[in-house]
Parts: C-alpha cells; structure tokens; sequence
C-alpha cells in the first residue's frame, strides 16, 4: 500500500515534467520563446517586444516569429537593423508606424502606441 501510494506522485512527476508543450493547441507558439534572458536591460525590451508579438502576431506568424529568443536571431532572419528602427523590416510594416512601407500590421487590426514603442526602443537599443 505504501508503494503504491507513492508511484503515484512519482509518476506526475516523471512524466508529467516529459511534455513540453501540447502541439494541438497553439501553446508551442506561446511559450517557446519564455527563455528570453530578461536579466539584463536590453533582456527585458527584447521580452516587451516579444510580449506584443505573441499578443498581437503570433496568431498568424507563428512560423516566422515564435522562435525567436536573442536579438541575434532577429538580425539574422533579416528582420531587424540593430539599433535603426526606420530600416528594420519589420518595424516598416507595422501600424503607426510612419516608416513609409506598407504599415499593415498587424493586419486589419491596430497597434497602440505603447505596443508600437516597446518595438521601437527594443530595436533602437540593440548596439549597432
Ligand atoms: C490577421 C493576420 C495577421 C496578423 C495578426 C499579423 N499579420 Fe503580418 N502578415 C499577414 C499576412 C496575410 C501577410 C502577407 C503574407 C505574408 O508575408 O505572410 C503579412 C505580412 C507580414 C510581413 C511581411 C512578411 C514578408 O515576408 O515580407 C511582416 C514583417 C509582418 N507581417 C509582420 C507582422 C507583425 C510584426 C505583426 C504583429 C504586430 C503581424 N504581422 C500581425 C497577416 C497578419
């Protein structure tokens, strides 16, 4: 009896820690990226960002953006211009922007300027 109240814990445990996400559901695209290292500053603007894309983007750009955790990544998928917002890709494209490109997104939908800022000072902060 004793044993076998125990593998029950034990096996919540074990297993329970196993899944990673649920594939089924979207939560892939949710939390894939919570391992930003917020412990700098530069950390918590990319983690601001990122919070909007997840809130406002990830629902159709999963693909292209959810795996996204550094700065780095963002540059090398072409993306972003460290430190210049006006030439990043993806800052054109957003509403409110007033970068001159086609400020569509997020598509049908708006961005506040609180969201449009946290994406801008993200990008003006990455070092050149
Ligand atoms: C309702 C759906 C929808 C939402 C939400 C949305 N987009 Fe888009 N986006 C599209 C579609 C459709 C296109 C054109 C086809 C494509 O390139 O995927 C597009 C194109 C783009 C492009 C150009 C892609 C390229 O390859 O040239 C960028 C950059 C982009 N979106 C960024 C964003 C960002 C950043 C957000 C969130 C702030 C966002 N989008 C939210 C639907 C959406």
């Amino acid at each position: 009896m004793k044993i076998s109240l125990l593998t029950v814990p034990f096996c919540i445990i074990l297993f329970g820690g196993c899944q990673v996400y649920n594939s089924s559901t979207g939560d892939q695209s949710r939390y894939l990226n919570s391992t930003i290292d917020t412990s700098t500053a530069a950390g918590q603007r990319l983690s601001a960002a990122t919070s909007v894309f997840r809130a406002r983007c990830y629902k159709c750009h999963a693909s292209k953006f959810a795996s996204y955790s550094t700065d780095a990544q963002w540059i090398a998928g072409g993306w972003v211009v460290a430190g210049s917002p006006q030439t990043s890709m993806l800052y054109g494209h957003l509403y409110g922007s007033n970068v001159g490109g086609p400020e569509d997104m997020p598509q049908g939908e708006t961005l506040s300027p609180t969201e449009l800022g946290y994406i801008r000072d993200w990008i003006l902060g990455i070092p050149p």
